[in-house]
């Protein structure tokens, strides 16, 4: 009897597909989905049967579901999901249900910001402090006791999305107008943490940290979004066993411990400050965006010489607990994340040519902007460019050029 697997995706996007081909290429396992809309063609046959919900956030509904596909397939082996907005959703629904998995309490300390701060701190883990503002006097408060800059942002945002940095009180006045704290409308503030940012993930079976990787930021999320002609990169260095990441990796494991997750991936942000030392920004229980999935994949080898497959490996450490290491890193990888200033769609995207005599050997994966597509919000772009050697110099060399000879312009 194949082990029935339930992916919730709300959307069938495709990213959040290749995580579903990645349970689907376990043993033992019939895929089911739930979602709000289904998808078609190759990732429709991934999926042995579905449910489709008017909203896939419910855990009522996500419950409903899951009880009509066991009444067709059988028990439930597992419930998954990958977005960070669902997390909670789902581990509600698995306590209904009987099922394993992360419970309310792992998600919800994942998911609050302040809670997970909370958490982080009783552990002895170094992070920002902050403060959880219910109206506009609590954070004058905040302000007089931690000064400027502060960052103020959503208790459980994601994608950097009303996430300011306030450097002046006219700036906390002006941003205060726009955040409109008040009772039960909490906005959470932050200590601003200075230095340059990375990325810390896991592969975690059984409570323990079998695997684990580093990316760095340029510059942080949160600059790209003040710039708008900043294009953002992300490059993952080769060796990482040297002595500066040692005390990244110390904190890394016990951040993961700390919160008793199981079986899993996780994703910490994190910043080495101008003395050295390390400040956790956040903590996620979920594969990493910004493409740092197919960045991992791409730099390790599995003992045959065979490129690891980490949309596999996330479903080894969730459906089966296991982890099918180790792994070599033998290439550094970085991504450039291909944006411009401006307003509109896409009229021209600059320096392709140039780029491709330059850089084209490098170059492992390109999703280019496409004209015509709409400008989009955030710090990752339009379009993405992965390069790729065994050298961490040649790869951030290749990443700054790419950033620099390629533009994207657009009209209104
Ligand atoms: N306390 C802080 N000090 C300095 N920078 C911060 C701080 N909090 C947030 N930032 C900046 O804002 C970005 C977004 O913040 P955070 O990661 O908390 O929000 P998010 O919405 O979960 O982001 P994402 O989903 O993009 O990771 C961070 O990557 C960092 O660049
Ligand atoms: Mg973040």
């Amino acid at each position: 009897m194949p082990r029935n697997v339930i992916y919730v995706a709300p959307f069938p996007l495709e990213t959040t597909l290749r995580f579903s081909a990645g349970i689907a290429s376990l043993d033992d396992v019939r895929l089911l989905g739930i979602f709000r809309e289904a998808p078609k063609g190759d990732a429709a046959r991934l999926f042995a049967d579905a449910e489709v919900i008017a909203d896939p956030f419910d855990p009522q509904q996500i419950v409903d579901a899951a009880r009509r596909l066991a009444s067709r397939h059988g028990p439930i082996h597992r419930l998954l999901g990958i977005l960070e907005d669902a997390q909670v959703q789902l581990a509600q629904a698995r306590q209904a249900l009987g099922l394993e998995g992360p419970s309310v309490e792992t998600t919800v300390a994942f998911r609050d910001k302040a809670h997970m701060k909370e958490r982080l701190r009783a552990a002895g883990l170094p992070c920002a402090r902050h403060a959880l503002l219910h109206g506009p006097e609590a954070a004058w408060a905040f302000a007089e006791s931690v000064g400027y800059p502060l960052v103020l942002k959503p208790p459980a945002g994601a994608g950097c999305r009303a996430t300011y940095r306030v450097s002046s009180p006219q700036e906390l006045h002006r941003v205060l107008g726009e955040a409109q704290p008040g009772p039960g409308r909490p906005v959470l503030a932050e200590e601003f943490l200075t230095g340059a940012e990375y990325s810390f993930e896991t592969l975690t079976v059984g409570g323990q940290v079998r695997f684990h990787s580093i990316t760095r930021y340029y510059p942080s999320p949160l600059e790209v979004m003040e710039n708008p002609w900043i294009q953002w990169a992300v490059v993952l260095p080769r060796d990482i066993s040297g002595p500066e990441y040692q005390p990244v990796v110390n904190i890394g494991h016990q951040a993961v411990h700390a919160f008793g997750l199981q079986d899993g991936m996780t994703h910490m942000e994190w910043f080495r400050r101008p003395d050295g030392s390390v400040a956790i920004g956040e903590i996620a229980a979920r594969p990493p965006g910004a493409r740092i999935v197919d960045v991992t994949g791409f730099a390790h080898t599995d003992v045959q010489g065979r490129p690891v497959d980490m949309y596999r490996a996330w479903a080894r450490a969730v459906v089966d607990g296991a982890w099918d290491g180790p792994w070599q890193r033998r290439y550094a990888v970085g991504v450039a994340f291909l944006r411009g200033a401006g307003q509109g769609r896409i009229a021209a995207v600059e320096g392709l040519d140039e780029a491709q005599r330059r850089m084209g050997a490098l170059v492992i994966d390109a999703r280019l902007p496409k004209i015509g597509w709409q400008r989009a919000s955030g710090y990752e772009g339009e379009g993405t460019v992965i390069v790729r050697h065994e050298d961490t110099e040649v790869v951030k060399r290749a990443i700054m050029e790419l950033i620099t000879t390629v533009k994207v312009r657009y009209e209104s």
